[in-house]
C-alpha cells in the first residue's frame, strides 16, 4: 500500500516527497502532469534533484515510486479505467499538496483548487470505501484566515465565513478545507497551513523563486513603505516537509489542524533587515510607513503594464503586498509541541538565499536526463 501525493513536481510537494522517501518506508504513487511515461519520470527528476543525485533518485523510482499521469481537473484525473482502479487498490492514504497559486486567476483557483480537490477528495472516499483510509492529509494555507490586522491568529478560529478574503486563492483554499472535513467526516482528516514558505534552512539552494524575487527586490531598496516593527510569519520548507511526512504518518496526531509557521517566534522587518546589512557589510534600510499608501497605488498601477520585468516584479509584489503589511502570525504552539522543535527562524538563512538567488539570476541551474540512462529507458 502506498501514499498517495499530488504535487510532488512543486516546490513543497517535493520536498515531502523527498522526506518520506528518505524518512519514511511507505512507496508514493505520485500523479505527475506529463504527456508520457519518460516526460513523467523527467518531470519527477527535475523537482528531486534538488534533494538527491541521479543513481538515488534511479533507485527510488524502481524501488518506491509509481507515477501515475494525470491531471486532478480531469474526471478520475484522466487516467485509463484499470490505472485508476490501481490507484484506489494500492493508495491507503493520500497528502494533496496541489494546487494552483495564482492570486490574480479566478478561473485557475477555481479549477485546480476546487474541482482539484473535489476530485481528490473523490479518490479519497473510493479506497476508503474499498478497503478503509488511514488518513487525509491536506495542505492548505494560512492565507484562509482572510482580511486581518496586528493579530496572532490560532488553528481553531482561523476561519470565519463573514471575513473577507484577499484574494481567490485564499478563497478557493478556505473551501478545500471545508470540503475535506464535510465530505471525509469519517476518516482521519490532518490539515496543514503553511505561512509564507522562503527558502530552505539547510541549503541556500531552491528552485522556486516568485516569493524570493520579491524579497530580493525589497532587501536593495535604501526604504521600505513597511512599519520597522510588524512582523512577518515566515517559515522554511525544509520545517514544512518535516511536519507534514511526519504527523502524517503519525498514528494519532493530537490535532486536525496545524500551522506550519513561525508563530509568536516570527521576526519583525527591522532584525531581518539587520541581519542582512550586518551580513553584506552595509547600512540597513530606513523605513518609511507613510510610504505604504503611495508605493501600493504605484505597484496597482505598474502591475501587468509597464515592461516585462517591472510589470512582472510589480504584479508579485501587489499579490503578495496585504500578507506583508497585515502584521499578523499565526500560532504554531500545536505543530512545535508535537515536532518537538520550532522553524529556523529567517534572519539565520535569509543571507545565503539572497546570495545564491541573485547569483543564479533567479534561476535553478538544473541537471538534463543522463543520455545513458534515457537510452536504457526507451
Ligand atoms: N509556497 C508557499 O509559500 C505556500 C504557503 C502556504 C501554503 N502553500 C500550499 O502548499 C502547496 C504547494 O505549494 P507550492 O509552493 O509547492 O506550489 P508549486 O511549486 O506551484 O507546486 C504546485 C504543484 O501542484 C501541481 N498542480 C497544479 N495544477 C495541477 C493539476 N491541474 N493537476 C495536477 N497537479 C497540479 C503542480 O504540478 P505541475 O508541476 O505540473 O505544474 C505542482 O506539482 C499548495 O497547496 C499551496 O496552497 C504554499
Amino acid at each position: 500500500m502506498a501514499i498517495f501525493l499530488t504535487g510532488s513536481t512543486g516546490y513543497i510537494g517535493a520536498h515531502i516527497a523527498s522526506n518520506l522517501l528518505a524518512d519514511h518506508r511507505e512507496p508514493l504513487n505520485l500523479l505527475v502532469r506529463a504527456r508520457d511515461e519518460q516526460e513523467g519520470r523527467e518531470r519527477l527528476w527535475r523537482s528531486l534533484q534538488l534533494h538527491m543525485d541521479f543513481p538515488q533518485f534511479e533507485d527510488v523510482l524502481h524501488s518506491r515510486i509509481r507515477i501515475f499521469l494525470g491531471d486532478i481537473t480531469s474526471s478520475r484525473f484522466g487516467l485509463e479505467d484499470a490505472k485508476y482502479a490501481q490507484l484506489v487498490r494500492t493508495t491507503d492514504s493520500v497528502i494533496h499538496c496541489a494546487a494552483s497559486l495564482n492570486r490574480k486567476s479566478e478561473k485557475m483557483c477555481l479549477n485546480v483548487n476546487l474541482r482539484g480537490t473535489l476530485e481528490v477528495v473523490q479518490l479519497a472516499m473510493r479506497a476508503r470505501d474499498q478497503h478503509g483510509l488511514r488518513r487525509f492529509s491536506h495542505v492548505s494555507t494560512v492565507a484562509v484566515a482572510g482580511h486581518r490586522k496586528d493579530e496572532v491568529v490560532e488553528e481553531d478560529t482561523a476561519i470565519d465565513w463573514n471575513r473577507s478574503d484577499y484574494d481567490p486563492y485564499a478563497r478557493t483554499k478556505k473551501f478545500c478545507e471545508h470540503m475535506v472535513h464535510q465530505l471525509l467526516p469519517d476518516v482521519p482528516r490532518t490539515i496543514f497551513r503553511p505561512s509564507i514558505v522562503l527558502g530552505d534552512s539547510r541549503r541556500p539552494e531552491t528552485n522556486q523563486f516568485d516569493m524570493v524575487r520579491a524579497f530580493v527586490f525589497l532587501a536593495g531598496l535604501p526604504a521600505l513603505p513597511f512599519r520597522a516593527a510588524d512582523k512577518i510569519d515566515i517559515v522554511p520548507v525544509d520545517y514544512v516537509a518535516a511536519a507534514v511526512a511526519t504527523l502524517h504518518q503519525k498514528e494519532k496526531p493530537k490535532h486536525e489542524i496545524y500551522h506550519l509557521s513561525s508563530g509568536a517566534g516570527s521576526e519583525t522587518f527591522v532584525q531581518l533587515t539587520d541581519a542582512l546589512a550586518a551580513a553584506q557589510g552595509k547600512r540597513g534600510p530606513t523605513y518609511v510607513p507613510s510610504l505604504e499608501g503611495p508605493s501600493s497605488a504605484m505597484i496597482n498601477a505598474l502591475a501587468g503594464r509597464a515592461g516585462k520585468k517591472i510589470g512582472g516584479l510589480a504584479t508579485l509584489l501587489k499579490v503578495f503586498l496585504p500578507y506583508l503589511v497585515w502584521n499578523t502570525v499565526f500560532d504554531n504552539a500545536r505543530v512545535v509541541s508535537e515536532m518537538g522543535s520550532k522553524p529556523a527562524p529567517f534572519s539565520q538563512y535569509c543571507f545565503p538565499l539572497l546570495k545564491f538567488s541573485r547569483e543564479t539570476k533567479f534561476s535553478y541551474p538544473y541537471r538534463a536526463w543522463p543520455a545513458v540512462s534515457a537510452e536504457a529507458h526507451s
